[in-house]
């Protein structure tokens, strides 16, 4: 019966009343199809149909089945849906162990009327048991199928119908014990491989998964159907897993005998296993054109369980061991009539199979006898009942070492209990179980358990797995002439490369990792990668930006990394800000408890801020009070010391602890394996090729690369704000925004600007390449090794390796220690490889060389002239060039079109002053380009804005260039007064809905570092600005004086606009900026009321958003030194 006779027959022909009856009838078809008939007598169960014309109903003729024990009797009803079985009049052919196969040759698939037969049965079940279809839905399908078996003789199931029919293919098991798991079935679809590589990747992440440190999980890889007039794609090995056994000249076998056939097999193929007891056979594979290949299984997924007894020592001196993962890989997975005759499963072992048939059946291991004797037992007479009390002690030990080393195993008592238990429900729910007695009774102690005196009926269902021919039996071995082991390992080195990729290929499913990093110029996320690709060996691992995490996957998280730096005055970076007020919303409600995460971070900072790392340690706190998991301390990663090499080691311990506290073995020295090899330029894993084309347009692939709106704006005019005798410059850069759209901002706001590195730097290095990668007019793009196959390397876009060397990457900031070691792994020269695996292994060193030279990559390379960097080097290992942050020096409005900047031009001299002369990339580049087009985009400030409510007072305290966010806010002003119609409000009083707005503002020299002087002196004038207190810190004759010190001379000014609500705004570097902290609490102490101290008080101005710093960086020591 199908679906549509059901719909034809009951709703008839019109369409209307079809449509609307639908849904009714799916359901009653579903309570037809898996009527609960168990208890029932045949009548009973056609009374309690609910649809009148079923087929299937009115043909029932239920077998009853007595339990022996209690005499309790079901009918099966199930069995009247079987396929024809073998047996006849004659004879019963239950006992054969090749059962009742339906497999048929290969070469052929079914023939589409038979196909679309099982096709249509198949579709019905699944339909049946997808309760959220509808009919409509099934019949779309069905024409579906129909008109793909019709073009192609085949079709292809969806992965859902896949699944479902693997799970019921078990579920239909005659011969399983242990089937009651069937709905815990993994599947993996592998019906995408075509060569036998890509099955062996499946077959690694299969062992690996089920494997799962012990803790087995029940997997099937399914891999591509058998299609007309081609070879199949094939497993030639029994087991996943199974020991060879090797035939001696005296006639016996070391090892298993069962597999002396196939381990010839194997030989014959260029084999050469050890001669061993227990040696795992290699995976035979064999794909379409591909021929038999043989592939070893890496011992690194094989777990091992040594056999000992609880109460004879003896036991474990035999040296006997079995695998943990018993995987049936030789039978063909028949589904709607498709035919997949690749298709390995595993469940997990019940003890009778190792302990009675495994290792005592006779054409076995045949341990029997040798025990025996160890046991002191008198074997000469069976009525001692010797093989019993054996087989009997066997089967603990092996129960008492599979528990001992955490490995799922189940005993035959409780297997059988459970299979009872299986057939109780199957016969409610589909009203019979299909069981193979012969089977299904354990090998020993059988009529203590319950399955023993159970009747059962067996008969085939599909989708059903079917014994099928022997592979190697089947094959053309004229073939082949000479087979090679495909994968021999040539060095240590080779197999460990081998091994990280191939733990990469498996990750899938382990225990899932989460690493979220926040980063501003690039460093966190760059470790956190690299934590990420050594995390993947053993997790299942993510690496995710925190601004595209959802926090509500946060109460899901297994394992949970948070790599990230802290940026302005103690706060997240970007990409962080989001994360932060999610998280800290968390905490406040109390919503979320995380008591199953475990988790670890790592913050990057620097000491020279007064709040080092404190974003990091903010959210190590929450999530310690969300009660999650530490796994280990945070790691701080200091700019000012070591910050790689402190990350490497917490990185190692973060491995270490995370396997442990999730039972999985590592290697104790995995991680330091892999740092080191991941630190290792591998040359053989890049390569650069000319392409054709024409030169990309730098704007859109920068806002690729970088991931943010980047626009043209062209310098209009750049500006000197300072004498040209002057030490110190600082110029006011005009930009043209007219070219650049949604390019709008507030007064605040930052100007992300991408510099162009200096061409004589670039040169430098260009001039280090080999002649022929020089070549400056090749367009170059990169490409990478995986799998075995080039695949496009999406770092930078394609370019020549000028414009990358110019635009794209870093070559000018000191090289870190890992670009270091990097660049000693391509030194020829033994002193250049010493020195430079010295400065990054030694952080002192390290630090001070940085420091003292400065040095840029072409001063490294001139430095160590042996080592060797090719375009593909360059290309994939410098860091990226960051955009420079500008405080944007003009007011939206003020003048349209335009966006001002206040900048500091950098240059100092190395070696302690003594050394070249260096100037800053960024502030170099603006300075001499007039006329050009500079790529920008806007970085809002959510912090950093003028209060909404004008008229509370406003105090600015600046030093050098950090003035230049306030002009914007003075323009501002500016402009909302002349809108108001204030445009001369000279020695009139300031409007009052405009609060007070003083300016402290610290500088070197009056008269040559008071920049905007003119400017600041009309705005006093017009009473746009209350006042601007200066603080010079090198007069001449006069007693230095800083910003701070101003400001606390002036403290009753501050506690009274305070005391008005005021806003506290302080732009500079992070020294200044940690004293003008300092000054602002010494002056709220004078204020300081009873209930309140000053450091309460400061803390409240924080939480009620009035006090704003803009950061720029930290002062360099040297920036003290006069040039
Ligand atoms: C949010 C924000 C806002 C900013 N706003 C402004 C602004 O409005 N105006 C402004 O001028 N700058 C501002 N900056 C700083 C600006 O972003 C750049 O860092 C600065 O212009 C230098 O860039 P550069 O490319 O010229 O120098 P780089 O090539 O990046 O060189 C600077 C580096 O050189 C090193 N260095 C500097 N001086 C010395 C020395 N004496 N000895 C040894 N090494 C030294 C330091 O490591 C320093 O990081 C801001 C920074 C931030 C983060
Ligand atoms: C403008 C600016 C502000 C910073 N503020 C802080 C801070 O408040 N605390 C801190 O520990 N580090 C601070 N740092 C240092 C950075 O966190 C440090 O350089 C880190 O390594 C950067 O990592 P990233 O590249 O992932 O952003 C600041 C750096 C800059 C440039």
């Amino acid at each position: 019966m199908t679906v549509r006779t059901v719909c034809s027959e009951v709703l008839g022909e019109d369409p209307g009343f079809r449509k609307s009856c639908l849904k009714s009838v799916l359901g009653a078809f579903r309570s037809c199809f898996w009527a609960p008939a168990a208890h029932l007598k045949k009548e009973e169960v056609k009374m309690d149909c609910s649809v009148e014309n079923c087929a299937l109903v009115h043909g029932i003729s239920s077998v009853k089945l007595t339990n022996l024990t209690n005499s309790k009797q079901v009918y099966d009803t199930l069995h009247l849906r079987s396929q024809p079985i073998a047996c006849n009049s004659h004879c019963c052919c239950g006992s054969l162990v090749s059962g009742q196969s339906g497999a048929r040759p290969p070469g052929s698939a079914r023939p589409p009327q038979e196909m679309l037969q099982q096709a249509k049965e198949f579709l019905e079940q699944y339909y049946v048991s997808r309760k959220s279809e509808t009919l409509e839905e099934y019949f779309k399908r069905w024409e579906e199928i129909k008109a793909e078996v019709e073009k192609f003789s085949i079709y292809n199931l969806t992965s859902e119908e896949l699944a479902f029919g693997a799970k019921l293919a078990w579920r239909n098991a005659s011969r399983c014990i242990g089937r009651i798991q069937w709905r815990n079935l993994e599947v993996q679809d592998a019906r995408h491989v075509q060569t036998t590589g890509e099955m062996y990747e499946a077959l690694c992440h299969h062992l690996e998964y089920a494997t799962n440190g012990g803790s087995l999980r029940s997997m099937i890889t399914i891999f591509p159907p058998r299609r007309n007039g081609q070879e199949d794609f094939r497993l030639w090995n029994p087991q996943l897993l199974n020991y060879a056994g090797y035939f001696q000249a005296d006639g016996s076998v070391v090892g298993d005998p069962a597999n002396v056939q196939f381990t010839r097999v194997c030989q014959r193929l260029g084999w050469n296993g050890k001669g061993g007891r227990f040696d795992i056979l290699p995976w035979i594979v064999s794909a379409p054109g591909e021929g038999p290949k043989v592939y070893e299984v890496p011992e690194e997924l094989i777990l091992r369980v040594k056999l000992e007894h609880p109460c004879f020592e003896w036991f474990e001196e035999m040296g006997l061991e079995w695998y943990a993962v018993p995987a049936v890989a030789n039978m063909l997975f028949d589904c709607g009539g498709m035919e997949f005759p690749a298709a390995p499963f595993n469940g997990w072992y019940m003890s009778s199979e190792i302990g009675a048939r495994d290792l005592c059946d006779p054409h076995r291991y045949n341990i029997t006898e040798e025990v025996a004797l160890k046991m002191g037992l008198d074997t000469t007479s069976p009525t001692t009942l010797w093989k019993d009390r054996v087989l009997v002690e066997i089967n603990i030990s092996v129960l008492y070492s599979y528990q001992k080393q955490n490995v799922t195993i189940v005993d035959h008592h409780t297997a059988a209990q459970t299979f009872m238990k299986h057939m109780e429900n199957e016969q409610k729910q589909r009203g019979g179980c299909p069981a193979d007695w012969v089977w299904i009774v354990p090998p020993i102690s059988s009529s203590v358990t319950p399955v023993f005196h159970q009747e059962m009926l067996n008969y085939i269902l599909k989708p059903s797995y079917e014994y099928q021919e022997k592979a190697w039996k089947e094959f053309d071995w004229k073939q082949i002439s000479n087979v090679v082991l495909k994968y021999k390992f040539a060095s240590v080195a080779k197999a460990l490369w081998f091994y990280s990729f191939l733990m990469a290929k498996v990750r899938m499913n382990k225990i899932r990792a989460k690493i979220l990093y926040a980063s501003e110029t690039g460093k966190a996320e760059m470790f956190a990668r690299r934590l990420g690709r050594l995390l993947e060996n053993s997790f299942n691992t993510t690496v995710i930006c925190m601004e595209d995490y959802n926090i509500e996957d946060l109460t899901q998280e297994s394992l949970f990394i948070v790599v990230c730096s802290t940026f302005g005055s103690g706060d997240p970076p970007h990409n962080g800000k989001c994360f932060w007020r999610l998280l800290s919303k968390l905490k406040k409600e109390d919503v979320a408890s995380l008591s199953h995460v475990k988790f670890g971070v790592f913050a990057l900072g620097s000491s020279q801020y007064p709040a080092f790392c404190n974003f990091g340690k903010n959210v190590d706190q929450t999530l310690v009070s969300l009660r999650a998991e530490r796994l280990l301390t945070m790691g701080l990663g200091d700019d000012l010391r070591g910050q790689e090499q402190t990350f490497n080691k917490w990185v190692k311990e973060l491995y270490k602890v995370a396997c442990n506290s999730y039972n999985l073995t590592v290697a104790d020295n995995f991680s330091r394996i892999f740092l080191e090899s991941a630190n290792k330029w591998d040359k053989d894993q890049f390569r650069t090729i000319a392409v054709e084309g024409i030169v990309h347009d730098l704007c859109p692939d920068l806002t690729i690369v970088h991931n943010k709106n980047i626009q043209p704006c062209r310098v209009l005019s750049r500006v000197r704000l300072q004498p040209k005798y002057s030490e110190r410059q600082t110029i006011l850069v005009r930009l043209n925004t007219e070219k650049a759209t949604n390019f709008t901002y507030e007064p605040g706001d930052h100007l992300g600007v991408f510099p162009v590195n200096p061409s004589s730097v670039v040169n430098r290095i260009i001039a280090f390449m080999d002649p022929f990668e020089r070549l400056e007019e090749n367009i170059i793009k990169v490409e990478t090794l995986v799998d075995g196959s080039w695949q496009q390397y999406n770092r930078l876009p394609p370019c020549t390796i000028r414009t990358a060397l110019s635009r794209y990457l870093d070559i000018t900031t000191p090289p870190a220690p890992t670009l270091l070691e990097q660049l000693a792994s391509t030194a020829e020269d033994k002193c250049d490889q010493d020195r430079l695996k010295q400065l990054c292994e030694d952080v002192e060193e390290y630090e001070s060389w940085k420091m003292f030279k400065y040095p840029s990559l072409a001063d490294v390379l001139e430095q160590f002239p042996s080592t060797h960097v090719s375009a593909a080097f360059i290309l994939t290992q410098i860091p990226l060039l960051q955009p420079r942050y500008y405080s944007i020096s003009s007011a939206p409005k003020a003048k349209e079109n335009e966006i001002h900047l206040t900048v500091s031009l950098v240059k100092f001299c190395t070696e302690d002053g003594k050394g070249p002369r260096r100037f800053g990339v960024c502030t170099s580049y603006l300075d001499s380009l007039p006329g050009h087009d500079v790529y920008c985009f806007i970085r809002s400030t959510q912090t950093f804005r003028m209060p909404t409510d004008r008229s509370l007072p406003i105090i600015m305290i600046g030093a050098g260039s950090g003035i230049a966010p306030f002009r914007s806010f003075w323009q501002q002003r500016e402009l909302e007064l002349k809108e108001q119609g204030n445009t001369d409000i000279k020695n009139q009083k300031m409007p009052t809905s405009f609060g007070e707005m003083v300016l402290f503002f610290g500088c070197w020299k009056s008269g040559v570092d008071t920049i905007y002087e003119y400017e600041l002196s009309s705005l006093v004038d017009k009473g746009i600005l209350h006042k601007v207190y200066y603080a010079f810190s090198t007069q001449p004759g006069k007693e230095k004086k800083y910003v701070q010190d101003v400001l606390k001379e002036e403290f009753q000014l501050v506690i009274r606009l305070l005391s008005e609500s005021g806003h506290v705004y302080v732009c500079g570097n992070a020294v200044m900026a940690n004293d003008i902290r300092k000054a602002l609490k010494i002056i709220l102490r004078s204020s300081q009321s009873e209930e309140e101290d000053s450091e309460e008080h400061f803390e409240r101005l924080l939480a009620e958003n009035r006090y704003h710093e803009d950061v720029f960086g930290v002062l360099h020591p040297h920036h003290k030194k006069k040039l």
